[in-house]
């Protein structure tokens, strides 16, 4: 994995071959974004089972439960973690009658076909949300919803994506992002390599370029859906929604349908992250805060579904009510088998 949290400054390489270096990894957001963290949970289940011992099938599904429960806690507001490795799990018990080691290479090829269905899932959103942008249309951004935070394409960057190659003048407002700055550092770097014409702004300056009539479109990720069509994403993002609003500026979250919980009837129930302080009172390893001071770092908000417009999904754009479109997308995705 690329170390996300040295881009833009240095580009390094990470390799593992142990699951729980990878839990590390994920906890210290080295990867990162909600579709990333769960195709690389997936390959950790992969590192368990090459790595474990056993020599039974019920050893090995020991094995593979244990690591599933140190990488679904690694970070709880992303749903796709979860989904990933119990996707990897549920192939492995499926095929309980096997060898060891044919399961072995059963959990290696699920967690292959996982990251290669992102890809071509982010490419079929980004076709969908193509269409809702204009010619000449400036969006607006924030965090990191790229080829980075994904396996590659990106889900809200793979939208701005397929309208830049269609040849639609675009341009973008990246929200820098605070506290981890996946704005400034990441989708900056990611839309000037690609050559999309973008601008930084802080955070705080979202309103005023929105009130000046600056901004046609919000495209944001998102962590996890409920199924009322709430949306759990990077914090500030509520802000944002509310601005849009009140602007009369469309709001869309860019979701994978593996980003859909059912489970969950609406946002209050999504778990947060609560994240080191030492994220905000510092900025790469400065100080910029009094020592001692009392932090909070909610790692994200939920926005009402009242506030969002529609929800671009590989399998088409949901507009409200969300319920039964929700539903329905998720339940179109999964008759593919995953
Ligand atoms: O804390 P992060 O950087 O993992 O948060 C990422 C986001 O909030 C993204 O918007 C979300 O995961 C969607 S990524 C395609």
């Amino acid at each position: 994995m690329i170390d996300q949290t040295l881009l833009p400054h240095e580009h390094v390489t990470l390799a593992f071959d142990d699951y729980r270096e990878v839990a590390r990894a994920i906890k210290e957001m080295r990867v990162r974004g909600a579709p990333a963290i769960g195709a690389t949970a997936a390959f950790a289940m992969a590192l368990a089972a090459q790595h474990s011992p056993a020599r039974t099938t019920e050893h090995l599904l020991a094995d593979l439960r244990e690591a599933a429960e140190v990488l679904i806690a690694t970070r709880p507001t992303a749903v796709n973690l979860a989904w990933a490795v119990r996707r990897v799990l549920r192939r492995a018990e499926a095929a309980r009658d096997l060898a060891p080691d044919a399961i072995r290479a059963l959990v290696l090829a699920e967690a292959q076909r996982i990251a290669d269905e992102d890809v071509a899932i982010n490419k079929r959103m980004g076709a969908h949300g193509a269409r809702l942008i204009r010619d000449g249309d400036t969006i607006l951004t924030h965090c990191n919803a790229g080829a980075l935070a994904t396996v590659d394409y990106g889900t809200t960057l793979g939208v701005i994506r397929a309208a830049h190659e269609a040849g639609k003048r675009i341009h973008v407002l990246v929200d820098e992002t605070r506290p981890f700055l996946q704005g400034a550092r990441l989708t900056a770097w990611e839309l000037m390599q690609e050559g999309i014409p973008m601008t930084l702004i802080t955070d705080n300056m979202a309103g005023h370029f929105m009130s000046r009539g600056r901004v046609n479109i919000v495209l944001v990720g998102a962590d996890r859906v409920a199924a009322n069509g709430d949306v759990a994403n990077k914090i500030g993002t509520y802000s944002l929604a509310v601005l849009a609003k009140e602007n009369g500026i469309p709001f869309y979250p860019v979701v994978p349908t593996s980003t859909i919980d059912l489970e969950i009837a609406a946002g209050d129930d999504i778990p947060i992250e609560e994240r080191d302080p030492r994220e905000v009172t510092h900025i790469r390893g400065v100080p910029i805060a009094p020592s001692g001071v009392h932090v909070a770092n909610p790692a994200f908000d939920v926005t009402p579904h009242r506030y969002v417009t529609g929800i671009i999904t590989e399998e088409g754009i949901v507009y409200p009510p969300f319920g039964l479109g929700l539903r329905q997308v998720k339940e179109k995705a999964e008759s593919y088998g995953a």
